[in-house]
């Protein structure tokens, strides 16, 4: 399996990431980052939302990893969706990265409103006239908003969505649709945040073929054609989500996983507010303290 896939853009992306959400800014994010650098990842999944840039930032730029050979995502928040927020919204990711330029910026959410949308890609097709961005993206959009973009002069190099074998029947044709389309999907939550890793059926695949449970699903969706971006915050863990390029499932393993799907999500929109209403708590909190 390759290590690497090129976009549409031009660029190439490693075939796996370390995501970064829900890493606390600062050293837990750095030494996450760090330990994904020494094991061989070179695509490092971040966002505004995340509080974390900086940390990434900061991991990145420490470590002897060439800045070619690196690989870094962030994303634009709903609430600079439009063209001129949007332009303000990049700017802030880029110093906070504290980078020359980004490989992939995504919009993170559709949102409802599709002028706003329309405006937050028209700027980021400008900010890609710049350089500043190798490859520009969505995530969460569906089938329609796919269309949507597709129409206009730059089409989107990746969508970014939640997939793993429990809701493979929900993104079956939205992946399939990528697919066809040449976009590049990156697999979030591919270990569906590791709430199912004692699932049985994944247990006994993992038994036949000498590997963890996390392997057999980040392994699932490689074979699918997906880039996943697992996260952990152990190294030993970061590590053992890198290892997943020695061995192959089978079709059958590949079908029995498929069949695991119940369409359930972990990132239905209650799950959402509730995440983002916590972390602006805890965010208060700190700055209080
Ligand atoms: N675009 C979007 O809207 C969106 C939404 C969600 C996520 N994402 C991106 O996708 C990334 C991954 O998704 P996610 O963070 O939701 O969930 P995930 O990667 O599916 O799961 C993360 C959870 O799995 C645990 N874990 C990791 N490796 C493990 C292993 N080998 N054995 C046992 N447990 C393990 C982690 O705990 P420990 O830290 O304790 O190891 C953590 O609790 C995010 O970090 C983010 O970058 C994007």
């Amino acid at each position: 399996m390759n290590t690497s896939k090129r976009l549409n853009a031009g660029n190439a992306i490693p075939t796996i990431g370390l995501g970064t959400w829900q890493l606390a800014d600062g050293s837990e994010t750095v030494r996450a980052v760090r330990a994904a650098l020494k094991v061989g990842y070179r695509l490092v999944d971040t966002a505004k939302i995340y509080g974390n840039e900086e940390s990434v930032g900061r991991a990145i730029r420490d470590s002897s990893v060439s800045r070619e050979d690196l690989f870094v995502t962030t994303k634009l928040w709903n609430s600079d969706q439009g063209y001129e927020s949007a332009l303000k919204a990049f700017a802030g990711s880029l110093e906070r990265l504290d980078l020359e330029y980004i490989d992939l910026y995504l919009v993170h959410w559709p949102g409802d409103d599709i002028h706003r949308r329309s405006e937050s890609w028209q700027a980021l097709t400008d900010i890609h006239g710049t350089g500043k961005v190798r490859a520009m993206g969505v995530s969460n959009y569906s089938i329609s908003q796919l269309t949507e973009v597709l129409k206009t002069s730059i089409p989107p190099a990746v969508n970014q969505i939640e997939l793993h074998p429990f809701n493979y029947a929900s993104q079956k044709q939205l992946l399939e649709f990528c697919e066809q389309q040449g976009i590049v999907v990156m697999a979030y939550s591919p270990l569906a945040q590791a709430r199912r890793l004692q699932d049985p059926t994944i247990q006994n695949i993992a038994d036949q073929v000498g590997k963890t449970s996390a392997q057999v699903m980040l392994r699932w969706s490689l074979q699918h054609g997906a880039v996943p971006i697992p996260r952990s915050s152990h190294p030993k863990r970061i590590e053992e989500n890198f290892r997943v390029f020695d061995f192959e499932l089978s079709p059958e393993h590949m079908k029995t996983l498929d069949n695991l799907s119940d369409g359930s999500s972990v990132m239905h929109r209650r799950n959402i507010a509730g995440w983002y209403l916590k972390d602006r708590l805890r965010r208060g909190l700190k700055r209080l303290s």
